[in-house]
Formats: C-alpha cells, sequence, structure tokens
C-alpha cells in the first residue's frame, strides 16, 4: 500500500517537474513570436520606393494622392507608427513603383517633412526630401462651392502663399484655404 501511494507521488512529482519544464519553453516561444511580429510590423522591400516621416493623419491623403488605390504592386501602409522627431508617423512602401519629381511635390502639400526612399536591391539607393511647389495644379479641391471648378470641367490650380504651415489660394476665385480645408480630388 505504502509503496502504492510513493509510486503515485513520484508519478504527480515527475509530471509537475515534466510541466515546469514545458512551461518555460511557451513563455519563450511567445517571447520570440512577439519579436518577429515586431520585426514583420512593415517589411523592408526589395524595389520600389519608402515614404517615410508622414505625419499620421496624412498617411491616407498621400494614399490618395498617388493613387496608390490602384497600384498593381504590393502596397503597406502603416500609421500611428512612433517617431522621435514629428510624434506619431506614417510609412508607406509601394512595391516596384518610383515616383516622378511631381508625385514626390505633391506630397509635400500634405506631408511638408516627408522623406521619400528610393530602395534598389533592398538597399536605400537615394533619399529625397520633399519641397512644397509653387503652384498646385489639379491636385486639392477648392472648398468655394460657387468657384469655377466646382460647377465646370476646369481643372484646380492653387498658388503656395505660405509653405509651413500650409497656405494656399486659388488662382479663380482668390479663396484662401489651410492645411484642415485640404481636400484631394
Ligand atoms: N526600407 C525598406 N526596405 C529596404 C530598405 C529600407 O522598407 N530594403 C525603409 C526603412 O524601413 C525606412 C526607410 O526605408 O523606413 C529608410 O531607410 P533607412 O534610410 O535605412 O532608415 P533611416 O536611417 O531610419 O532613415 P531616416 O534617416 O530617413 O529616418
Ligand atoms: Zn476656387
Amino acid at each position: 500500500m505504502a509503496k502504492r501511494k510513493a509510486k503515485k507521488k513520484a508519478i504527480r512529482k515527475h509530471s509537475r517537474k515534466r510541466k515546469e519544464r514545458i512551461k518555460p519553453k511557451k513563455v519563450t516561444s511567445a517571447i520570440q513570436k512577439e519579436e518577429v511580429k515586431r520585426e514583420l510590423k512593415i517589411s523592408a522591400i526589395e524595389e520600389g520606393t519608402v515614404i517615410d516621416h508622414i505625419p499620421t493623419d496624412a498617411t491616407f491623403k498621400v494614399v490618395e494622392i498617388l493613387d496608390l488605390e490602384n497600384q498593381k504592386g504590393i502596397v503597406s501602409i502603416a500609421t500611428n507608427l512612433q517617431s522621435k522627431s514629428i510624434g506619431k508617423k506614417g510609412i508607406i512602401k509601394v512595391g516596384g513603383k518610383s515616383l516622378t519629381q511631381d508625385e514626390v511635390n505633391k506630397i509635400a502639400i500634405v506631408a511638408p517633412d516627408a522623406t521619400v526612399n528610393i530602395i534598389k536591391n533592398y538597399g536605400v539607393k537615394e533619399k529625397i526630401k520633399v519641397k512644397t511647389p509653387e503652384i498646385i495644379d489639379n491636385v486639392v479641391k477648392c472648398s468655394n462651392p460657387v468657384c469655377i471648378t466646382n460647377n465646370e470641367q476646369i481643372a484646380t490650380k492653387f498658388y503656395v502663399v505660405k509653405k509651413d504651415p500650409l497656405k494656399i489660394k486659388c488662382h479663380y476665385c482668390e479663396r484662401s484655404m489651410g492645411k484642415d480645408d485640404i481636400k484631394i480630388i
């Protein structure tokens, strides 16, 4: 009888030991998974363009400006990432696409501190600081409902009066608009 009890006890002890051995393993693998997740939040690209340092709330405006909805390659978008320089930031990675100077300048309308990185063979081949254009053609809607551009088939045109914070003026109705009034066509 006592022998059986001792045996049971031994089994219990053994299985507890096994559990103890397994448990730390599980914890380690969870941490490892978390690390992998962190790394994979937005992965590196082989060829294409990375638009970095976008103010987080302008990220989807950049998506609109570049018409990325109709892009054929892989597009990765991340917002609310921590940035030392601008608080929260957005990043957009566009596989296989190079931006024209015109497109780079358009980005500056909503993201004046953005950096455009041209990626070739996984390396940063070129780093371009965006530059606010003097004239904005056919990107922004005029906020004046009676402006001719809202009533006839006429492309909008704005003059940049001030770059930071952005202030623009409609060529047709002279309506002044700030960065918060900006709607992308
Ligand atoms: N990047 C990428 N794929 C690559 C290389 C770089 O997606 N093959 C991205 C990086 O994640 C980063 C941006 O491109 O968001 C710029 O890369 P890099 O110049 O290496 O980073 P930083 O030095 O942090 O850039 P910065 O000085 O402009 O902040
Ligand atoms: Zn107007």
